[in-house]
């Protein structure tokens, strides 16, 4: 699995020859203007939940490439009125796709359109495939919730928000991966706005104090992940 950092909360995955783009927030974002959006490749856009600096640039990819938009009720509701096909989900459930498994999971935050219509419920996402298991939180709070996903999955990577303010910061970041029993995370979501700007070398430092990884990637960077080994 190979997952390209698209700046601020936005991601594209690359798992069984398909690829899969996370919260488009790309053509506003100064930080991201060596992103084109009209050459990114998707099957499948995730939405985590309805805030302009997640689904920005959706409507523009979905109809650029085709790609189907996963997300809850609302949000998919939404861009069907758009011609824009999608799967709706809820929180809880799970679906089987030919890339792996989604399961939609709460988030602690909110989820308003930008003209402030009801988005449907905040959410992350689990993505189960032969490749790699990995856990999105998208914007959250801290949540004994979390601890629930570890008897379900052994997680081989985490996406955490860490630039506090709209979400978690770092010191709670810490706790999620304990939370999740994952000790390999991706930070996202931090530094794009002046309330999410953050000191890279004390998150790194938090999380290696607990023998744990936290990775900072460059816009356009990539990591690639693969299943642990079993213990
Ligand atoms: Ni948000
Ligand atoms: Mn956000």
């Amino acid at each position: 699995m190979k997952i390209t950092f698209l700046g601020h909360a936005s991601l594209q995955i690359e798992v069984a020859d398909k690829f899969i783009i996370v919260d488009p927030f790309i053509s506003a974002n100064e930080k991201a203007k060596n992103i084109n959006i009209y050459d990114l490749k998707a099957d499948y856009i995730l939405l985590t939940h309805a805030h302009q600096d997640h689904i920005l640039d959706a409507e523009v990819i979905a109809k650029n490439t085709g790609a189907i938009i996963i997300s809850n009720f609302e949000i998919v509701t939404h861009y069907e009125k758009l011609d824009i096909d999608g799967h709706a989900m809820n929180i809880g459930g799970s679906s089987q796709f030919d890339f792996g498994k989604i399961t939609m999971l709460n988030a602690i935050h909110s989820s308003s359109f930008p003209d402030g219509s009801y988005g449907g419920n905040p959410a992350g996402f689990v993505l189960e495939t032969k490749e790699a298991n990995i856990y999105i939180a998208g914007d959250t709070a801290l949540t004994i919730d979390m601890q629930l996903i570890p008897l379900q999955t052994k997680l081989d990577l985490a996406i955490l928000p860490i630039g506090d303010n709209f979400t978690m910061g770092i010191e709670d970041a810490v706790i999620a991966s304990d939370f999740i029993r994952c000790n390999n995370i991706l930070g996202y979501h931090y530094d794009t706005f002046t309330p999410i700007k953050i000191d890279h070398q004390k998150a790194i430092n938090a999380f290696k104090n607990k023998d744990k990884e936290l990775t900072l990637l460059q816009i356009g960077e990539a990591l690639l992940v693969a299943i642990e080994s079993k213990k």
